[in-house]
């Protein structure tokens, strides 16, 4: 079974997947944080990662052991992801390794932006999670501040906005509903509520295979 969830920043689609994951015993890819690994590499290496080149050459080197990197949460790396996650070059070199993670065992669960549209538009379970920026921006604020950050909420509501707007105009995979995708509107939802209005909608969906 393979279950895309799907989302802006902070919409809850990793709590999300991670549970979903748990409960039916798939493996879960964070397919943001391939993009993070990406940004990271080519600010490390100097480069600009808005160059198409450079930011290829960073994609090329990233692997699996990237991703648990606790760099990759930094917020001048998730900016920097939404940069390089712009340029086509880099989201064909990371296509594949998601599809295969994918159709790896008995599925998975991945989240992501594009996951329902592009990298696997034939997944049994697609969800897509929305939320009001004020909301997702208030979440990240307090995520921020529980690490012991000085974090200043309009700064990180502005850099939200900056970020859905890269997110969703962009030309290649930008962030949009897949049309069979189960819309779930978190602004009023925990994480338990989440989850269980997603296995809801599991529970009602005729497996594809
Ligand atoms: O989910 P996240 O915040 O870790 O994602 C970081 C950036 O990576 C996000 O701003 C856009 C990009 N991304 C993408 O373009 N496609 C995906 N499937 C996942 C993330």
């Amino acid at each position: 079974m393979i279950i895309a969830v799907d989302g802006p920043a902070a919409s809850g689609k990793g709590t999300l997947a991670r549970r979903l994951a748990r409960h039916f015993g798939l493996n879960h890819l964070d397919t943001g944080s391939l993009y993070r690994a990406v940004a990271f590499r080519a600010l490390a290496a100097g480069a600009d990662p808005a160059d198409p080149d450079a930011a290829v050459a960073a994609a090329r080197q990233v692997t699996p052991r990237d991703l648990d990197d606790q760099r990759l949460r930094d917020e001048k790396v998730a900016q920097t992801a939404s940069v390089v996650a712009a340029i086509p070059g880099v989201r064909a070199v990371l296509l594949a390794f998601q599809r295969e993670f994918a159709r790896r065992g008995k599925g998975a669960v991945l989240d992501g932006r594009d996951i329902g549209t592009v990298v696997c538009p034939d997944a049994d379970v697609k969800l897509f999670l929305t939320a009001t920026v004020e909301a997702r921006a208030l979440r990240r604020f307090k995520e921020l501040q529980a690490e012991g950050g000085t974090a200043i909420y309009e700064r990180v509501l502005q850099d939200m906005k900056l970020r859905d707007a890269r997110d969703r105009e962009r030309r290649t995979a930008p962030l949009h509903r897949a049309s069979d995708a189960f819309e779930l509107d978190t602004t009023a939802l925990d994480a338990d509520a989440a989850f269980a209005a997603a296995l809801r909608f599991i529970g009602e969906t005729k497996p594809r295979r």
